[in-house]
């Protein structure tokens, strides 16, 4: 295998999607900590009040009023080259998150044991299962009081539709908490509680070796016993085949903050996922291993130097090796072109890279030509990457510049700002051009869309709050289809017919209960819940 080959294979490039506080900033801290990247724990994320954070900018960022962002993170494990994706959750939940999903090619899922299935796990989980990517769990906070197991299981299947198959199973929960059971070797791994160390230490037992009784008690023996064989009977059979295919979902459970189960759950992840996978373009398909260089744009972030006003523009190496001062072919530019300062980022540190391999993620410097999707290859190829979806917007505004002399700045900053992707902009179909309603995945890209507007446009605006949640594309059945028209299709009061600037159509609703109405009684209209992308 050439050195090429062997760096490809070798890499993983994954996200870590939770809702907020099931522990996401722990377990990747955790894994960066077994990697070496970082030396001692506490250095991702520090107490509440110093979150001086490596993988969460959002302080930072939001001091400077910028656009929040999602971070990357490389590090090295057991000859593994990791590429781990940061989604943030709290109040930065954008678009931006949804979009760091399209460039991994496996996800873990965090799940607090005492919450289950949360509202952000259900809406990352549904983006990244529409590329059938597959999908790890990991039950979290077994240190503390957690909900029965089995239910768990059966949450997790049922609210979102993937089959799960439990690897390990928990002995007790919270003080009660006493290991767990690895089925795949039939062993029982004690817990002794020993934070911030390396590794929980453990033992292993086999199960019915009489000093199990010993260690964990009577009861809970016999209890792990009775629970064993009842999960051999009722769970679906372990499918390699089904996980690398987003169909059935590994569970581990374990605890991040003592640490226990996180290393086998990082050593199993690495042995079930796979090398960086192939992405679509059109009728082609774009190998990793191809030797010719390919990458798609998935991430614009401006002014991440206010200084300098740049932009740098992420994107995710698909296949082939990167080489800082090779020609690469940018497609939507039509223009070959040297990607200029390429830099790799670990959390708030960028280093300048000279090389990058298929599966990692480089930034380059942005003079404002590239937009989200955008392909680069080898010049004299000519392919497209298949489009990055858009996904609906969940809060609405309108907003217009209270002086209305200021109507073309307010514009050009605003189409300006949409353009890179943190918000998105439609209009009415009889609305002026003094007023745009736009809607944000997280609300406070409103904060940042107000913040820029005043010191980049020097436009102060008038913001009026929507009761909107929804927004749904209408589905064109053939491409020269007239456009919808208000008075021909059946609307409730809590809906609005709206087009976005490319000249789609959309409806934004109150409700989930007015998408249903609507979808009942207008026969014939297609709504979708992703916007520019064939799935
Ligand atoms: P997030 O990134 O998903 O938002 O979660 P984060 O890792 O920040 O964890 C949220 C809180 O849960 C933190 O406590 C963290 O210490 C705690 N936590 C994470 N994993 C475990 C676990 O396995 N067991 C227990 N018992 N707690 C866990 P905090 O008090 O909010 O923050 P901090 O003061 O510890 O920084």
């Amino acid at each position: 295998m050439s050195t090429y080959e062997a760096e490809i294979k070798r890499r993983r490039t994954f996200a870590i999607i939770s809702h907020p506080d099931a522990g996401k900033t722990t377990l990747t801290e955790k894994f960066l900590l077994y990697g070496g990247a970082i030396a001692q724990a506490g250095q991702v994320k520090g107490k509440k009040n110093t979150r001086a954070a490596t993988s969460d900018w959002m302080e930072i960022e939001k001091q400077r009023g910028i656009s929040v962002t999602s971070s990357v993170m490389q590090f090295q494990y057991e000859g593994f080259c990791i590429n781990i994706l940061d989604t943030p959750g709290h109040q930065d939940f954008s678009e931006d998150t949804y979009r760091t999903l399209m460039a991994a090619d496996s996800a873990v899922m965090v799940i607090d044991g005492a919450k289950g299935v949360e509202a952000q796990t259900r809406k990352l989980f549904k983006v990244c299962a529409m590329r059938d990517i597959p999908i790890f769990t990991f039950i979290n906070k077994m240190d503390r009081e957690a909900r029965d197991p089995f239910e768990l299981c059966e949450e997790l299947e049922h609210e979102l539709g993937i089959d799960t198959y439990a690897i390990n199973w928990p002995i007790g929960c919270g003080k009660e908490f006493k290991g767990v059971y690895d089925r795949q070797n039939r062993k029982v791994i004690h817990f002794t509680s020993n934070t911030n160390a390396r590794a929980a230490t453990a033992t292993q037992i086999e199960p019915d070796d009489p000093a199990l009784a010993e260690l964990i008690g009577e009861g809970r023996r016999d209890q792990l016993v009775d629970e064993i064989e009842l999960l051999d009977g009722a769970s679906c059979d372990f499918d390699l085949d089904r996980v690398r295919h987003g169909k059935l979902s590994p569970v581990f459970f374990g605890s991040a903050l003592t640490n226990f189960g996180v290393e086998p759950f990082l050593e199993e992840f690495l042995r079930m996922t796979t090398a960086p996978l192939p992405r679509k373009a059109g009728e082609e398909v774009i190998d990793s291993f191809d030797k010719d260089f390919s990458a798609f744009v998935f991430k614009i972030q401006a002014n991440m130097n206010k200084a300098h006003r740049d932009r740098i523009a992420f994107m995710r190496v698909v296949s082939g090796k990167f080489e800082a001062d090779k020609e690469v072919y940018h497609l939507q530019g039509n223009k070959k072109i040297r990607l200029s300062r390429p830099q790799q980022l670990m959390a708030a540190e960028r280093e300048m890279i000279e090389e990058a391999y298929a599966g990692d993620i480089i930034g380059v410097f942005d003079p404002g030509i590239f937009s989200i999707g955008d392909t680069l290859c080898a010049p004299g190829k000519k392919f497209r990457f298949d489009p990055i979806p858009t996904f609906a917007p969940e809060h609405f505004e309108r907003i217009r510049s209270v002086d209305t002399m200021k109507r073309k700045q307010f514009l050009k900053g605003v189409e300006q700002i949409a353009q890179e992707g943190a918000i998105q902009i439609f209009k009415t179909p009889y609305s002026g051009m003094e007023e745009v309603i736009v809607g944000v995945v997280g609300t406070l890209q409103f904060d940042v869309l107000e913040y820029r507007l005043r010191a980049e446009y020097n436009v102060e605006l008038y913001k009026e709050g929507l009761p909107f949640e929804y927004l749904r594309w209408i589905v064109k059945e053939d491409e020269d289809a007239p456009p919808r028209k208000e008075e021909d299709l059946l609307l409730p009061n809590d809906a609005k017919l709206v087009e976005d600037y490319k000249g789609n159509q959309l409806l934004l609703f109150a409700s989930q209960w007015s998408i249903q109405w609507v979808t009942d009684r207008n026969k014939g209209l297609k709504l979708a819940e992703f916007g520019g992308a064939k799935f």
